[in-house]
């Protein structure tokens, strides 16, 4: 038993809670068992992953019993052509749950959430035929990030130690409210996006198809893809990766 399990009963249906000591990674174990039948709503949280994964191949490490790393099962309703959506969702899902500690936390599209310039969370969804699985690390209560990384965690800004049990409770009862507007309320994602998007007006370098590209973010548009003014023409950003603030 451990704290995660003991806030199990309280959180949104049809969420609830497989708590292990050691993963690999626990969206590669959770898609094993979507992929044998369960059902919508299972949350695999680890206090050691062996292999966590970051997007793009990136190792994502987080010291055992410190911080948060779990995955959530979903079986969306909505079309697939909507399921992109998702990642913002989440992105949102966890800042609106660490502004319950912090003032403000940005989101750097797609889904790196940050606080004070410094990523605090990283999000990884992979999509099944018939699922989707939504991995979340945040820094919970880890201190000491080497400088270049310019990462933070809820300790690091409040300054002192943080329940992860209740910082998951926080998360999951966005992520049931946030993933159920990706249809029908993407309207209210993109409105909060956008009041805490960490891009818009800023000159960023990113990589798209694999090429640098550099511009400056004029905005997130109605699909939720990123506005960049390259050469004075703005192109709408559907996907791209290592996006870097340069300006
Ligand atoms: C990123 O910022 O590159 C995404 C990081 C995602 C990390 C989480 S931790 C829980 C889940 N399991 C994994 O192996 N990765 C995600």
């Amino acid at each position: 038993m451990s704290a995660f399990t003991e806030i199990a009963a309280s959180l949104p249906d049809p969420f609830r809670i497989l708590w292990r000591e050691t993963v690999s990674s626990t969206n590669d174990e959770l898609r094993a068992l979507a992929e044998k039948g369960s059902s919508e709503g299972l949350i695999l949280i680890a206090d050691e992953q062996t292999a966590g994964r970051g997007r793009r191949g990136a190792v994502w490490l987080s010291p055992k019993g410190e911080n948060l790393a779990f995955s959530v099962l979903l079986r969306p309703i909505a079309s697939k052509a909507l399921w992109h959506r998702l990642s913002l969702a989440a992105g949102l899902a966890v800042a609106e749950a660490l502004e319950a500690f912090v003032p403000v936390a940005e989101i750097k599209w797609p889904n790196d959430v940050r606080i004070s310039g410094k990523k605090i969370a990283g999000i990884l969804i992979e999509a099944g035929v018939d699922f989707v699985i939504i991995g979340i690390g945040i820094n919970v209560n880890s201190t000491g990030f080497p400088e270049e990384l310019a990462a933070t965690s809820l300790r690091e800004e409040i300054g002192e130690e943080m329940d992860r049990a209740e910082l998951l409770h926080g998360v999951v009862s966005r992520l049931a409210c946030r993933t159920g507007e990706i249809g029908i309320g993407f309207d209210g994602i993109l409105k909060s996006i956008r009041e805490r998007c960490a891009l818009t007006g800023h000159r960023v370098s990113f990589l798209s198809a694999d090429k640098r590209r550099e511009g400056v973010v004029k905005g997130i548009g109605t699909a939720g893809e990123l506005m960049v003014e390259i050469d004075g023409i703005t192109e709408n950003v559907v996907q791209a990766d290592e996006v870097r603030i340069i300006g």
